[in-house]
């Protein structure tokens, strides 16, 4: 059993991983990553989930790396540091996964977040990737994700000074789909999981990973990739349930297949 973890589900297709190390703030240790990556490989694999709930506390979603375990780190120790492949890992997952973001989510924990395919946020919530000022930089993805994610301007901002934004400004720059109250930051993120979740779940990871290339490719290439998948599915039986759903007016089955 995980010691850092608190796990939920799958239920109508959702599973809820909740990040637990109060004590720290949520801090991303090696143990922690090292959890959460298998249970993302366990979820992958797991016909009856088909979306992830990831969350942390009120207080905090996820304070960062764990400075503490980074300060014991010469240049060795981090050039083989076991995070690395749980980050990849975590980066590999195929199904949609939802960050839902209360308090602090800074340096490592915004760097996680951004992990998600679709995050939204408390009004209490603080992004940031403040390790300038620890005399370090992002090293999990944050100058390229967060550059992705809400431009040039901004990013340099919050890496160069690591001034964190508050959920308005997240939400106004794009790094987030929706502000809601922190108590009910996790049952908005259960709602559109559970959406997600009853959709054809091949149309749904191709769909993702389609839009993931948009961020990481020119416009041909993406363009190719997204005629292949859209006519990848015409090859699956969930897409003849959907039309057929539709000319019956009946809600679609969607099997997987
Ligand atoms: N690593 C380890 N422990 C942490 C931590 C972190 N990132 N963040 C908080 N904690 C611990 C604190 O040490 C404290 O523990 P003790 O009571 O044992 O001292 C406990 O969590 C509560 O924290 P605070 O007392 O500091 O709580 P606060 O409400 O006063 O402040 C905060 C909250 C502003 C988030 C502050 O804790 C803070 O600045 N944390 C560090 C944030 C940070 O710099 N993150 C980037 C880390 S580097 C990184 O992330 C790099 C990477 O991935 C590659």
């Amino acid at each position: 059993m995980p010691q850092n973890l608190l796990l939920k589900g799958p239920d109508k297709g959702v599973r809820i991983i909740t990040l637990h190390r109060p004590e720290a703030l949520n801090a991303l240790n090696t143990a922690l990553l090292g959890e959460l990556a298998a249970e993302l490989q366990a979820a992958d694999a797991d016909p009856e989930t088909r979306a992830v709930v990831l969350t942390g506390s009120e207080k905090a979603f996820a304070a960062g790396a764990d400075i503490k375990e980074m300060a014991a780190r010469d240049l060795v120790g981090i050039l083989e540091d076991p995070r690395l492949q749980s980050w990849q890992s975590i980066s590999r997952f195929s199904k949609p996964i939802i960050a839902a973001v209360n308090g602090f989510c800074l340096g490592g924990g915004c760097e996680l977040a951004m992990h998600a395919d679709l995050m939204i946020a408390g009004e209490n919530a603080r992004f940031g990737q403040p390790e300038i000022n620890l005399g370090i930089m992002p090293g999990a993805g944050g100058t390229q994700r967060l550059r992705r994610a809400v431009g040039p301007a901004l990013t340099m901002q919050m890496v160069l000074t690591g001034e964190p934004i508050s959920a308005q400004r997240a939400l106004e720059a794009g790094l987030i789909s929706e502000v809601c109250q922190p108590e009910l930051t996790v049952e908005r993120a259960v709602q559109l999981a559970e959406i997600i979740a009853s959709k054809a779940p091949i149309a749904v990871r191709l769909a993702k990973e389609a839009v993931h290339k948009a961020g990481d490719t020119d416009l041909a290439s993406g363009l190719r990739f997204e005629r292949h998948a859209f006519t990848l599915l015409a090859g699956t039986q969930d897409r003849q349930e959907g039309l057929n759903a539709f000319q019956e007016k009946r809600k679609p089955d969607f099997k997987g297949c």
